[in-house]
């Protein structure tokens, strides 16, 4: 059958109609909304290259995380930006560190929004590296042992789930050991599985003052140019005990989404990172695209094209359209 018989507009005719036909449904129960914390108090200070997106500090961050969940949003992820930084990202798994705080007051305050704390050292190093550098080099296996009391610390304090975004070897499996260690053996990982070495994270290193101080991070994230490589990384991190893998970042790399979604069974997440939103904001500012158009243009592709969860600093943006575009 082809045309006269066939007439793909057909069902093109009218909202009504398309809605019915549509394959991908975005909804509000999709996203998971990332936060930066900073310490101090009555702090609520914007990230310049992130229009929208603000450092909070404990006591304000518990009332905008009463917005997110009035708005429908399930969950947020954390990210702390301490005053002091150190060698070895100590920061990162004391019990009083900045994320720790943060989780135990939004934990009382808004019991039923899943809190996910991004595992890493970057924000809390002074070199800005992921890991323990030795010998101007990031040493994985010291760096692993690190990354447990973190995760351990911030299950502690009350997280629902552990994002290690890192992408040391094996930290997935020391993370797991730790937790079950310590009691937590129902706390999920959800593994930053295939994260690629992207100029688009610029305006998030500005926002958690975690640039490289020296060098780049070629030597633990992700060649753009590989694709295969990314479902090893998959592979190895289901079999140390991920329970939701993800594909970062999420627009540059909708190929790799769609080829984990198509071999792998586990839920998929996907980030959409601050370099995707920095560009829509700037153009929308500029009058170039439409901003909500445009928002939930790429938020629809992301899901098509595979994800389960979006991690998007779009989230509250979007939840409001897909509320009805009341507040
Ligand atoms: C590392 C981390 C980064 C992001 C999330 N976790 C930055 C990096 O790897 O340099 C980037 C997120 C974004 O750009 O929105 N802890």
């Amino acid at each position: 059958m082809s045309f006269p018989n066939v007439r793909m507009r057909r069902l093109r005719r009218g909202q009504k109609l398309r809605d019915l036909v549509a394959e991908t449904t975005l909804t509000v129960n999709d996203l998971l909304y990332p936060m930066f914390v900073v310490e101090g108090s009555g702090v609520r200070q914007p990230i310049p290259s992130m229009p929208g997106i603000d450092r909070f500090s404990v006591d304000r961050l518990v009332e905008e995380c009463k917005a997110v969940a009035d708005l429908g949003i399930p969950a947020v992820m954390f990210f702390g930006i301490p005053d002091k930084k150190d060698a070895l990202g100590r920061g990162a798994y004391a019990d009083n560190g900045i994320v720790p705080k943060a989780l135990r007051a939004v934990r009382r305050a808004v019991p039923d929004l899943l809190l996910v704390p991004d595992v890493c050292l970057c924000e809390y190093t002074d070199h800005g590296h992921c890991g323990i550098v030795e010998k101007n080099d990031v040493h994985n296996d010291a760096t692993l042992e690190l990354l447990a009391k973190a995760a351990t610390a911030y299950a502690k304090a009350g997280a629902d789930m552990v994002a290690p975004s890192d992408m040391m070897d094996g930290r997935v499996e020391a993370i797991r050991e730790a937790l079950d260690e310590a009691g937590f053996e129902h706390l999920p990982i959800m593994s930053y599985a295939a994260k690629y070495a992207s100029a688009f994270y610029g305006p998030f290193r500005d926002a958690a003052e975690s640039a490289p101080q020296f060098g780049d991070r070629r030597s633990y994230q992700m060649d753009p140019r590989n694709g295969a490589e990314a479902l090893r990384e998959v592979a190895l991190d289901i079999e140390e005990g991920a329970d939701i893998i993800m594909v970062k970042p999420a627009l540059p790399y909708l190929d790799i989404l769609s080829r984990v979604r198509e071999a792998f069974d586990l839920p998929l997440a996907a980030y959409n990172v601050s370099g995707e939103y920095a560009m829509i904001k700037a153009a929308a500012q500029q009058g170039w695209l439409d901003h909500d158009r445009a928002m939930m243009e790429a938020l629809t592709g992301i899901k098509r094209a595979g994800a389960d969860i979006i991690l998007t600093y779009f989230a509250k943006e979007a939840a409001v359209l897909l509320n009805g575009g009341r507040k």
